[in-house]
């Protein structure tokens, strides 16, 4: 323990773990998602699946990381279930092969800075998309985006990502708030607002099939879930804090910026055309909010906000999918951390290639994260829940003055719900990746 360097405040973990939750995922797939699966209809699944599934899996995370001790593949030989490492290895996996597209994106969000301080998207900004994706422009600014990744995570975690995401996190929050201000006056802002917050429950009872899977892979994505990062992250905690209020504080705090992120997006999509404008994938929530930036007044100063914000929030969640295998490495080889930050640093670079050579490739890895790994990820932690015994309910309630009753409740949720739930998302996601093979969306 001694050698581990460990979060120098409480605030300190939670912003770091909110700072790998808030990320491209709340501010730009998040709207997105919403706004191409029917709007509010979505945000109602989707606010569901993080409270209800999301939250408690983040305890199963919780609970193993902090009596772990350990990187996420040594925490299960930790509190002697070595045989569980390859869940841990599992998300690690996942983090490493997130990071190779989530930096190609984190990259083009580089590309729209530039392309904002210069104006160049405002002509024509398919065109600026197509120039910017995928190509040269795309792998420079995916080994920019991973350059500046590795400098954090190779200062360590107090040095580095801690005292990055304080900074960051306020940063964010308050250029948001400042975006949805502005948005308020832009002319689509009410028709925005209906179709953002109006559910209709037939949309959903009717479409449930369609959107229970990117509802609930959106909510394990966001809270970083499956990742192995909140292993990682609890690890380096205090035994007295209360793990229930912490994760709490971290769903609430994550879920507002996403739900904010809403409120900035859809009043810009229906100044300029409405939620059609943001349907088709990855490319057309930046074509769409360029498109938008461009027309509304003060646009390029805004549109300059807008990504530089996506920029913080991407920055803090790559620095805790880089810290997962690069915990694992040095503690596992002796590596020092710099080499470990470099190394897997570059084999993160090198797979992401493809990513930023087409988007249908990064679609690929896309689908391969939310409707393949994440799920099966989260199903064998709940999974664990029946092998673990009593320490994980004993491990949630140290630190905290809840008696016996929630936590048992909270063990049996974990057993019996949670797993129900990430299976019939699973059964479906396969079948929606199944689908994209055989029709040609990514070769
Ligand atoms: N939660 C991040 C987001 O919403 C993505 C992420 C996942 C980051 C896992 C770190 C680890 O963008």
């Amino acid at each position: 323990m001694s050698d581990r360097s460990a979060w120098t405040s409480r605030v300190g973990f939670i912003l770091a773990a909110v700072g790998s939750a808030v990320g491209l995922g709340n501010i730009w797939s998040f709207p997105f998602r919403t706004a191409s699966n029917g709007g509010a209809a979505f945000l109602v699944v989707y606010l569901v699946a993080v409270f209800l599934i999301g939250f408690p899996a983040m305890m199963i995370e919780f609970v193993i990381g902090r009596r772990g001790e350990q990187n996420p593949v040594h925490a299960f030989d930790r509190i002697g279930h070595g045989n569980w490492s390859f869940v841990g290895g599992l998300g690690a996996f996942t983090s490493f092969v997130t990071l190779a597209f989530y930096s190609v994106v984190g990259g083009w969000v580089f590309s729209y800075i530039a392309g904002s301080a210069t104006g160049a998207y405002f002509g024509d900004p398919a065109a600026y998309f197509g120039s910017v994706a995928s190509g040269p422009i795309a792998i420079g600014a995916h080994a920019l985006f991973m350059a500046v990744t590795v400098g954090i995570v190779a200062l360590g975690v107090t040095d580095g990502i801690e005292r990055a995401t304080k900074f960051m996190i306020p940063g964010i929050f308050v250029l948001l708030i400042g975006l949805g201000v502005w948005a308020a006056t832009l002319p689509g802002a009410s028709a925005g607002y209906s179709y953002y917050l109006t559910p209709d429950f037939g949309t959903i009872v009717n479409n449930f099939g369609s959107i229970v899977p990117p509802a609930m892979g959106q909510a394990f994505f966001t809270l970083s879930l499956g990742f192995s990062v909140m292993i990682a992250y609890s690890s380096y905690l205090d035994r007295d804090d209360s793990l229930p209020a912490d994760g709490g504080a971290i769903v609430v705090i994550n879920t507002l910026v996403a739900v904010l992120a809403g409120f900035v997006v859809f009043p810009v999509l229906f100044a300029t055309g409405g939620a059609e404008g943001a349907t088709g994938g990855s490319g057309t929530a930046f074509v769409a909010l360029a498109g938008a930036f461009g027309e509304v007044p003060g646009g390029q100063v805004l549109g300059l906000l807008f990504f530089v914000v996506l920029l913080f929030a991407a920055l803090s969640s790559s620095i805790s999918l880089l810290e997962v295998p690069v915990s694992f490495v040095t503690e596992q080889y002796g590596v020092s951390r710099a080499k470990g930050s470099l190394g897997m640093g570059t084999a993160v670079l090198l797979v992401g290639v493809p990513a930023a050579l087409g988007t249908n490739y990064l679609t690929f890895y896309n689908d391969v994260v939310f409707n393949l790994l994440l799920p099966i990820v989260v199903f064998l932690l709940a999974a664990f829940t029946w092998f673990s015994g009593r320490d994980i309910v004993d491990e949630l309630q140290r630190g905290t003055s809840l008696g016996e009753t929630f936590p048992t409740v909270w063990l049996w949720w974990v057993r019996l719900v949670v797993p129900v739930a990430v299976a019939v998302t699973l059964y479906l996601g396969v079948k929606g990746l199944y689908t994209g093979l055989t029709n040609g969306t990514y070769f």
